[in-house]
């Protein structure tokens, strides 16, 4: 296993977070709601419309069958509202193409309204142990540090690049805690600006860390 999946786990046993509402749970249809809440909004603010979105949705099926009106209301003030849309929409695909059960792959979960490569890829590694990378925001930052990656991560061959990284990483065991330390890495430690880097477990061997340039990688957009 490579090295940094290893003291991302390790560190991620000790220092993660383990009690979030939608942690110790396989159930697809939980960890997909999360995630897409997750893509533009903090955790705490999630965590309330989180719950309140299951009580009034708790399976894949009740979903697909309300009214997209009751989906939008459930999700005021959480912004974004193509996400509610299709939420809605992929739901209904499950119902309709899967029988209402979730497919248990990432090329399969990607073709559902909504749901990008990083999401199908957390969801099928999270629920069903899929060996699969992801590449949120986050994860780039951190990558991009660690290894010492130039050029703006929104460029198609830097992005490709960083596929090609974050699959070469990927752990042999713990492929259901890697995304999640990953992911808690970069929102905890590995942040925007004022990285805490005393406190990563891979601060050693990060390349920006090395050459002082925490705060000039990942490059940003091109003027
Ligand atoms: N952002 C996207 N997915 C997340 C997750 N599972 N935990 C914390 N932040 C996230």
């Amino acid at each position: 296993m490579s090295e940094f999946a290893s003291r991302l786990i390790a560190w991620h046993a000790e220092n993660g977070r383990h009690d979030l509402p939608w942690q110790n749970t396989q159930d697809p249809y939980r960890v997909w709601l999360s995630e897409i809440m997750l893509q533009q909004t903090q955790v705490d603010t999630v965590i309330p419309y989180y719950q309140r979105f299951l009580e009034h949705f708790p399976t894949v099926t009740s979903l697909a069958a309300a009214p997209l009106e009751a989906v939008l209301a459930l999700w005021t003030g959480l912004g974004y509202y193509a996400r509610a849309r299709n939420l809605h929409r992929a739901a209904q695909a499950v119902v309709r193409a899967h029988d209402g059960i979730f497919p248990r792959s990432a090329a399969q979960l990607v073709e559902l309204p909504g749901i990008g490569r990083s999401t199908a890829a957390a969801i099928a590694s999270f629920c069903f142990g899929e060996r699969v990378a992801i590449l949120d925001g986050n994860v780039k930052r951190v990558l991009c540090r660690q290894f010492g990656i130039e050029g703006f991560p929104g460029e198609r061959a830097v992005e490709l690049r960083l596929w090609a990284l974050a699959e070469s990483l990927l752990p042999a065991t713990g492929i259901e805690i890697y995304p999640q330390a990953q992911m808690d890495l970069g929102a905890t430690l590995c942040t925007r600006s004022r990285p805490r880097c005393g406190e990563c477990p891979v601060s050693e061997t990060c390349v920006a860390r090395r050459t002082a340039r925490e705060g000039d990688l990942p490059a940003r957009r091109p003027k």
